[in-house]
């Protein structure tokens, strides 16, 4: 598997959970989650979704910054500026996810329609930022990395994760 392939699979899972959580967005528009509400199970099955999502999707970022971006810096120059749109993307997506995080504790007490705003907001910024890497970045990044350091990269990613899901190994960073 080479880093773009190793990429895509992630944009698939995340695509996944968007729809998931798309299919609880009509139970989540009831004003107020009273108890044994749909509404109210809606908000729990989407914290429970958000809180596998919002993880991997951290990870997932921290690959592209740290593997793909620098590496397409390396061979061009010419893709700076578009490389310079993604990172802010990226800065927008964190940002959406914090506000989210900070919502998800008390989501039973809140207004459904607070929650439901910012889950739109980040499933639009995510949807549109995995629609640009997958028809502009990743294209480019296959065209232009030979496929024999992709794959080396996605050796090193995946190392990475795995050292990253190990409570020993994340122990001693
Ligand atoms: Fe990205
Ligand atoms: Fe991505």
């Amino acid at each position: 598997m080479n880093l773009v392939e190793l990429l895509r699979r992630d944009h698939r899972e995340f695509s996944e959970a968007l729809s998931e959580l798309e299919q609880l967005t009509s139970a989540l528009e009831s004003r107020f989650f009273p108890e044994d509400s749909p509404g109210l199970h809606a908000a729990l099955d989407a914290s429970v979704i958000l809180g596998r999502l919002l993880p991997k999707l951290e990870k997932h970022e921290k690959l592209e910054r740290r593997y793909l971006f620098p590496e397409l810096a390396r061979w061009s120059s010419e893709f700076e500026p578009i490389l310079k749109r993604i990172e802010e993307e990226h800065q927008q997506v964190d940002r959406d996810m914090g506000r989210l995080l900070d919502l998800l504790p008390d989501i039973a007490r809140r207004p459904g329609s607070e929650f439901l705003r910012e889950l739109e907001r980040l499933a639009q910024r995510l949807k549109k930022h995995i629609f640009v890497e997958e028809i502009e970045i990743y294209p480019m990044a296959e065209d232009s990395i030979p496929q024999e350091r992709l794959e080396q990269l996605a050796a090193r990613a995946q190392a990475e994760r795995v050292g990253a899901d190990d409570p020993l190994q994340a122990d001693r960073n």
